[in-house]
């Protein structure tokens, strides 16, 4: 069984992940989206929050697992036996911290290939981050979010608000 990872932070998965997810899940048999720490990053939801996101965003792909991993991911890839990991490029501000992850990614487990899929062309300025700085002002995040989520961001942006207020 071919067996891919997608890493990332997913706080939270946007259209952009989606598509990703979308495009490599046809590709292998079986496609791990795992949610993994980003150490520079600060989270809006916690990692167990954003696994039932994803779960709730990807329940149609039969052959997409959702997991969460607080451990490196050269390791967690070897545990699942997955000798793939997916990444998305969106622009090339990505690719120079995604080919250094690659490369250390590899040193660590010299079986782990990382592939590259370029973003749709439709969601290459997408991120979590905009989409969370969108939310801040009440914009529509139907356009970027998966619409089983919308109301989940929505409601998390209200309540970290009202905590701030
Ligand atoms: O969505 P992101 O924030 O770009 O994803 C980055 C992520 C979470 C995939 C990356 O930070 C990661 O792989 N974290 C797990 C720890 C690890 O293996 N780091 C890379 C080698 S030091």
């Amino acid at each position: 069984m071919r067996t891919a990872i997608y890493p990332g932070s997913f706080d939270p998965v946007t259209l952009g992940h989606l598509n990703i997810i979308k495009r490599a899940a046809a590709c292998f048999d079986r496609l791990i989206v795992c949610v993994m720490i980003n150490s520079k990053k600060q989270g809006m939801f916690t990692p167990q929050e954003r696994v039932e996101l994803l779960r709730k965003s990807t329940a149609r792909f039969p052959n997409v697992e959702v997991d969460y991993s607080d451990g490196l991911l050269a390791a967690y890839a070897r545990r699942r036996r997955a000798h793939v990991v997916v990444k998305g490029l969106r622009a090339v501000s990505d690719f120079e911290q995604e080919v250094q992850m690659a490369v250390i990614n590899r040193k660590l487990n010299p079986g782990l290939e990382t592939m590259f899929l370029a973003s749709s062309e439709k969601y290459t300025y997408l991120s979590s981050t905009i989409v969370k700085e969108m939310a801040r002002y009440g914009a529509d995040l139907g356009e970027f979010l998966p619409r089983e989520i919308v109301e989940d961001v929505n409601r998390r942006m209200q309540e970290l608000q009202e905590r701030k207020d």
